[in-house]
């Protein structure tokens, strides 16, 4: 019997949520072009759509907001985010961004050319879009154990660095303006990387004089499956293994949504300073002053101190324990899901699942549909919609290896019973699921277009 860790808090403040009824969730997502991302986020009854920017502030993040020093340059709130990251990760520079994706945006548009290529273990759908916006290759380069649902494997993050040596030969070093590692590897399964990985990862990447950034979202979880799986590491705190961890890169983009436990927030950060000055420019441009960055003076200080929270391990334990727990009792009730569990979501196999919907009729998306029906409850499908495209070379549909539903755990949001809930919604459509059908696109942009695409079910 899995068993659900306790929370290492107590409830302040609630939020209250509504399970509307069956008959008013068939509407509401027959009118959001059974698109969850159009769904009220008042129709939803346990949203999991994504861990990003939903978690639940600390007190002391809460107070943080208070002291925010709202000067437009040189804010107090700067300088105490600056300390923070420099303790944490190490680097030179960093630069203020107000997401992930804006500090992706900024890193491509200094280094990014047409043509080139731009390895990882797994890009991220923003990564990927802003490295394909520029009309360049995201190349993934992750373990082949990744792809496969069943296999346990302690990291199943990890680039293959057989194919990261011969994909640098064939391409060239002067075609890839720098490399990346994402940690962990959401896209593949929220998976860690080992810290044995990023250095050699990183050694290849040196030796070939490639500049490498880790995608950095979730790397607390990451160094607590470190701390869990590797050994060496047992010993170590966290702030050690994250320390050591950045060391081995050029540079990282954030998004402090995730493990720094704020609602909106990031940052680009790096040793170089030609580098630094080139992202300053271009932030300066889109985002804001080099000391704010498109965020508000407490924004930064919330950054500030949920970077810290992020790499607590009272906390982290938790928080790998809460996710396997639901991972196990889904596996217990027969759920194919990828194995182990990841640290901020547990992903279902729809391929296996649905056996009989091929991917081009999105068997993943079709399983987001039927838990949103069934149960109130909101998913992303990290599979076809989101990773399918056209081959320029032959004009075929190239389909992911994997077609997954994500079940992304909030931080300090959600507690047993709605875990417990979720299971039980999983096991009324397992029982029916042989005669749910798939479902066809009406309209799509040409990039991220599971965000706002349009779908009819067959
Ligand atoms: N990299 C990774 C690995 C991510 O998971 C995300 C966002 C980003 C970059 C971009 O960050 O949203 O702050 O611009 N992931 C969210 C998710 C959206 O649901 O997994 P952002």
């Amino acid at each position: 019997m899995p068993i659900h860790p306790p929370e290492p808090f107590r409830i302040k403040m609630v939020e209250p949520i509504e399970l509307i009824t069956k008959e008013e969730r068939r509407e509401a997502i027959k009118h959001a072009g059974y698109n969850l991302f159009g769904l009220k986020a008042e129709d939803v009854f346990i949203d999991l759509l994504t861990d990003s920017g939903t978690g639940a502030m600390s007190q002391e993040q809460w107070s943080a907001l208070m002291v925010g020093d709202e000067s437009y340059a040189g804010s107090r709130s700067y300088h105490r985010l600056a300390e923070t990251v420099s303790k944490i990760f190490g680097f030179n520079h960093f630069v203020p961004t107000h997401q992930g994706r804006a500090a992706e945006n900024i890193l491509c548009s200094i280094l990014l050319k047409e043509k080139q290529s731009v390895p990882s273990n797994t890009h991220f759908d923003t990564t990927d879009a802003n490295i394909r916006a520029r009309k360049a290759n995201p190349v993934n380069l992750v373990i082949d154990e990744a792809y496969d649902p069943g296999v346990k494997h302690p990291f199943k993050g990890n680039m293959d660095l057989e194919k990261l040596d011969n994909f640098i030969s064939q391409t060239g070093a002067e075609n890839i303006p720098f490399g990346m590692l994402t940690i962990t590897n959401n896209a593949g399964g929220g998976q860690p990387v080992s810290m044995e990985n990023i250095r050699l990862v990183s050694k290849i990447y040196r030796d070939n004089k490639i500049p490498f950034f880790i995608d950095a979202c979730r790397y607390a979880e990451n160094t607590y499956f470190i701390k869990l799986r590797e050994s060496g590491f047992e010993d170590r705190s966290t702030l050690d293994i994250a320390r050591e961890i950045f060391s081995h890169a050029d540079g990282a983009t954030m998004s402090a949504k995730k493990d720094a436990h704020v609602n909106i927030g990031g940052f680009l950060a790096m040793n170089d300073h030609q580098l630094y000055q080139n992202a300053g420019n271009e932030l300066i441009l889109r985002e804001g002053f080099l000391t704010y960055g498109g965020l508000a003076g407490r924004d930064l200080d919330a950054i500030a101190v949920g970077l810290q929270e992020g790499l607590d391990e009272k906390y982290l334990s938790y928080r790998l324990n809460q996710t396997a727990y639901l991972a196990e009792k889904l596996f217990e009730k027969g759920i194919p899901i990828l194995r182990p569990a990841g640290g901020h979501a547990v992903y279902v196999d729809a391929k296996s699942f649905f056996p009989q919907i091929p991917q081009s009729e999105y068997p993943a998306h079709a399983l987001c549909v039927e838990l949103y029906i069934e149960g109130g409850i909101r998913t992303i499908e990290i599979g076809s919609v989101m990773f399918a495209h056209i081959d320029p070379a032959t004009g075929e549909t190239v389909y992911p290896q994997l077609e997954l539903v994500r079940l992304a755990i909030p931080r300090r949001v959600y507690t047993q019973s709605h875990l417990d809930y979720v299971v039980d919604v999983f096991s009324k459509i397992t029982g029916r699921k042989d005669n749910i059908k798939g479902l066809k696109i009406t309209y799509a942009p040409e990039l991220l277009r599971h965000f706002t695409a349009r779908f009819e079910p067959l």
